[in-house]
């Protein structure tokens, strides 16, 4: 009887995919990661009470990044997603060398940064390509370190976009003043360099300027989110360990949790998520 009871306990156990961003951008991330693995669970936390992430410090958005994870794993998650930029570029290394093997050696936390890397070479004709992210993510040079990995022979050019995630979040982006933003900072980026022919949108916030930002380069230039490549990464990433593929649950389930008042973070969510979205509040 003690027997079944625990077996169908450990069946029931949840072991969801935690995905974490500073605030609504990885639902971007997270939507494209969902409709590659379908069935698997999920629990998103969006920081939102203490986002913008980009212009902080290193030390600051590794302390609120590891807290995140924390509250992940807390809630039963063996692998964690960082879908945001700033914090893979800023947090990641930290938290895997340093934190993990005290936390828990068996879970894993894993960024957008280098999933995006490994295949922007095959996406690039000219050899040269845009990077487009908040200060804090081009500041850190991580794009182009971990592009010389993968693709030595691309150059890079990047260009920071400070007031590209409050135009988003506070739906400016499609007001005059807020086109002209955004237009002057692809063309500052596209003056870099006249060949460039692909350009990621390195921050989770970004994707929502996908059609504004095609009719601005024309036809010639690939503007590429990094939801898709994320997915596609991670789908293999769970083919190459079974042993932590074994662990997550399946049932399709997910749960959202921001440090915002869920009210709040609903209303804006659905928009970069693409369905409705009901949080449940966690401050730290
Ligand atoms: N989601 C963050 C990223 O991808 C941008 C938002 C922020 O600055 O907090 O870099």
């Amino acid at each position: 009887m003690v027997a079944l009871f625990l077996l169908a306990l450990v069946l029931m156990k949840r072991s969801p995919i935690g995905v974490f961003d500073s605030g609504y951008g990885g639902l971007t991330v997270l939507s494209a990661i969902r409709a590659q693995l379908p069935h698997y669970d999920f629990i998103y936390f969006g920081d939102n009470a203490r986002a913008p992430y980009g212009n902080r410090s290193f030390d600051v958005v590794y302390e609120f990044t590891l807290e995140a994870v924390n509250f992940l794993f807390e809630q039963g998650c063996p692998l964690v997603i960082l879908a945001c930029n700033t914090a893979s570029a800023k947090a990641l290394r930290s938290i895997q060398q340093n934190d993990l093997p005290k936390i828990s050696p068996t879970n894993r936390v894993l960024g957008v940064i280098r999933p995006s890397t490994e295949v922007l070479g095959e996406l690039t004709h000219s050899k040269h390509v845009g990077i487009l992210g908040t200060q804090g993510t081009i500041a850190s040079n991580s794009y182009p370190i971990e592009l010389a990995k993968f693709a030595p022979d691309i150059e890079v050019h990047q260009h920071a976009c400070p007031m590209w995630v409050p135009l988003i979040e506070n739906q400016q982006y499609e007001h005059p003043a807020g086109r002209q933003f955004i237009m002057e900072d692809v063309q500052q980026l596209l003056s870099t360099n006249p060949a460039i022919d692909a350009i990621l949108l390195a921050c989770t916030h970004y994707p929502v300027l996908q059609q504004q930002l095609e009719e601005l380069v024309g036809p010639n230039i690939k503007v590429i989110p990094q939801g898709p490549l994320v997915a596609e990464k991670l789908a293999t990433y769970l083919k190459m360990h079974p042993e932590m593929d074994a662990q997550l649950s399946k049932n399709g389930d997910l749960s959202f949790y921001t440090s915002e008042t869920p009210t709040v973070f609903n209303a804006k969510a659905s928009h970069f998520f693409g369905e409705k979205v009901e949080a449940q509040h966690h401050s730290f």
